[in-house]
């Protein structure tokens, strides 16, 4: 049977701040630049799912992208869009909220849904036109 991977994009705005209370102000700035504003300051992320598996014989598909959708909205979307993720998202309480981090506590969000045969194989988050980062799971995971 073909592996074939299948993608799904989603979009959310989210405010954030990027610190350690244990730091000066002036090493926040030094270390997370403009993400260290005490006041907080947003962004629009682009976060871009991929899901690989075999192709079921009976359906041509390896999930059903609207079920991907589902999983992608109920498990992250809904908690993260238009919320601060310092403060409001339970999943996130005493991480940083890099994108490298959102990436990483998505993928934990986002692989125990997925239905059976069917494997992350990579979350996207771009936090602006020109940064973005991707995790691809732990080795020890990945096959
Ligand atoms: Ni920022």
């Amino acid at each position: 049977m073909p592996t074939v991977t299948i993608t799904r994009r989603a979009h959310f705005s989210s405010a954030h701040r990027l610190h350690r209370s244990e730091w000066s102000e002036e090493k926040n700035f030094e270390v997370f630049g403009d993400c260290a504003n005490p006041n907080w300051h947003g962004h629009n992320y682009e976060l871009i799912v991929s899901v690989e598996g075999p192709v079921d014989a009976e359906t041509g598909f390896v999930m059903d992208l609207k079920r991907l959708k589902d999983i992608i909205q109920d498990g992250v979307v809904a908690d993260v869009d238009h919320r601060n993720l310092n403060t409001e998202v339970p999943w996130l309480v005493g991480i940083i909220p890099s994108t490298e981090n959102l990436a990483v506590a998505v993928w934990n969000r986002i692989a125990p849904e997925l239905p059976h045969g069917v494997r992350l194989a990579s979350v996207v988050i771009r936090e602006t036109r020109n940064n973005s980062v991707e995790y691809r799971g732990e080795k020890e995971e990945s096959r």
